[in-house]
């Protein structure tokens, strides 16, 4: 295998073994994040979870839901030492590719408006905004909306 082969990051499917540090990326990122509960349900539910790896290392992951030809993209997530690196993009087309592969031919997301850099990101996939859940989040104080985005596959 050439170097270049070897060093380019993979999706690997996300496993129980992985909750671990699949749990300490995401309580280091997210002022609210999920549980390792939430990511156990969505396994055994059999939800597209999904890793992002270099070697041994966890650089990100996400899981998507993909029924009715509608994909939900419920968690995206790169290790906070690893943004700002294009893992974020990768990953996110992936997920796209697999949520197609899975017969979804739209897109849906949330995402806080606080949230600039996911905002930014999904901005430049072309996701628009079809909706607000008003105080669908729980924040620091109270609650925070959460923008519906939507992308055609
Ligand atoms: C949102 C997130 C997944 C982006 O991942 P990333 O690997 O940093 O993103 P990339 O390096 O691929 O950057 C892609 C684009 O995202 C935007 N972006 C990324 N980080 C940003 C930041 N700190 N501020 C503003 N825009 C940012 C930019 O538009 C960037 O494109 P550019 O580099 O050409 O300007 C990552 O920041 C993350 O995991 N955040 C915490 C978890 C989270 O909020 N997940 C999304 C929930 S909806």
């Amino acid at each position: 295998m050439s170097a270049v082969l070897k060093d380019a990051p993979r999706l690997v499917r996300m496993q129980d073994g992985d909750l671990a540090k699949v749990m300490a990326i995401e309580s280091a990122i997210y002022t609210h994040p999920w549980t390792g509960g939430n990511f156990g349900d969505s396994l055994r539910a059999g939800y597209q979870c999904w890793t992002w790896r270099l070697g041994n290392e966890l650089l990100g992951y996400f899981v998507l839901l993909v029924a009715a030809g509608e994909g939900h993209l419920l968690n995206l997530s790169v290790a906070a030492a690893r943004q700002g690196s294009g893992h974020g993009s990768k990953i996110l087309k992936e997920a796209m590719r697999l949520a197609r592969s899975c017969g979804a031919q739209r897109i849906f997301l949330e995402v806080r408006p606080s949230n600039l850099a996911a905002k930014a990101l999904y901005g430049r996939f072309g996701f628009h905004e079809v909706a607000v859940r008003p105080g669908y989040y729980p924040a620091h104080g109270g609650r925070e909306d959460a923008l519906v985005l939507t992308l055609a596959l």
